[in-house]
């Protein structure tokens, strides 16, 4: 089976991805799989890593992130294969990659593909929706206002959010991912400045209340009645889970499984599953949640439907913990895909 792997991409996520897809190449099982690196560069242009693939059919180690180089590729050509079983596995993180456009791609000339389709991919990609989604699914969420630039009315949209959600404000924009272009705002001044920051990324803003809460992860892999992992817990090493933090000082503690009652463990693990199915998520999705002890209990807080596969990333040290060791979660996915 040919198994073309996409990374990079135009988002503010490609150095991340470059890091996932070094890590997904070197864990999957190079007896089952011919793999097909492609790097998508800043640009948009797609480059088969023949440097990579070389390497991978010699049985040499691969860098632990992965450079866009190599010949320029046709996208169609290169997805379709001549006539071999294909299936690709898109780690591109963030917008054009992670929000449906690939995916939709991938359908339009029927490649099968691992994770979330068009709908379910578009939709947790932006938080605005997601929210509506969720929150029409009954599942239960932190406090919440978004901001359309161009649409809403700007001029009291501080007041406003201050009213609504007190302070602190964290601000996101609404397409984006490992919580680039995010801020937590302590005073108008800094709302203004932090709303200013996200719609550098998008032209859409989600500002949410600061809960004061655990921050609690599960892994969900399926289709239908998928499975889910035993929790983990962040414990963030800055101001929140930033960039930095996730990527960058490694500053996080990450604490797999969560110290948790098993009650807590089995509202929270069927709450990832809910939410996965109420998105119309398919194939794998990192669910996030807060956990508000003594408070409201489970907030879902976003869904990633192409989590990190790096080193510190939660998604595959979670399957572990729960029993599928990273080769045998890479097949499982390229199962799905195929279903
Ligand atoms: N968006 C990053 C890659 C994550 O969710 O892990
Ligand atoms: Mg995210």
């Amino acid at each position: 089976l040919r198994l073309v792997v996409l990374y990079g991409g135009v988002s503010a996520e490609h150095d991340v991805s470059r890091v996932s897809a070094a890590h997904v190449l070197a864990a999957a099982d190079r007896d089952k799989y011919t793999m097909v690196p492609v790097g998508v560069d800043k640009n948009g242009v797609w480059h088969r890593n023949d440097a990579v693939a070389a390497a991978i059919a010699a049985g040499e180690p691969l860098p632990n992130r992965l450079d866009v180089e190599g010949p320029e590729v046709d996208p169609l050509h290169v997805v379709r294969g001549d006539g071999e079983l294909t299936v690709v596995l898109p780690l591109l993180h963030g917008p054009h990659g992670e929000d449906g456009t690939v995916q939709g791609m991938l359908e339009l000339f029927k490649v099968p593909y691992v994770g979330c389709g068009v709908l379910g991919s578009a939709l947790c990609m932006d938080k605005a929706m997601a929210k509506e989604v969720a929150a029409r699914a009954g599942i239960p969420q932190c406090d919440w206002i978004t901001f359309r630039d161009g649409v809403d009315d700007a001029r009291n949209i501080v007041d406003r959010a201050i009213n609504e959600l007190g302070l602190p404000i964290f601000v996101k924009p609404a397409n984006m991912g490992s919580s680039v272009g995010v801020s937590r705002a302590g005073t108008a001044d800094e709302l203004d400045k932090a709303i200013n920051v996200a719609l550098r990324y998008d032209d859409v803003v989600v500002l949410e209340e600061a809960v004061t809460a655990r921050e609690i992860e599960v892994g969900v892999l399926g289709n239908n009645a998928p499975d889910t992992t035993f929790p983990g817990e962040i414990k963030a090493g800055s101001d929140f889970y930033d960039y930095e933090d996730k990527y960058v000082t490694g500053a996080a503690e990450l604490m797999i499984p969560a110290p948790l009652d098993d009650a807590a463990v089995t509202q929270v693990r069927e709450l990832a599953a809910d939410a996965f199915t109420a998105l119309r998520c398919a194939g794998m999705a990192r669910v996030d949640f807060f956990y508000e002890e003594g408070g409201r209990g489970w907030l879902l807080n976003e869904i990633n439907t192409i989590p990190g596969f790096t080193p510190s990333s939660m998604y595959p040290k979670m399957w572990e913990n729960s029993g599928i060791a990273y080769p045998d979660l890479i097949d499982r996915l390229v199962a799905l895909a195929l279903e």
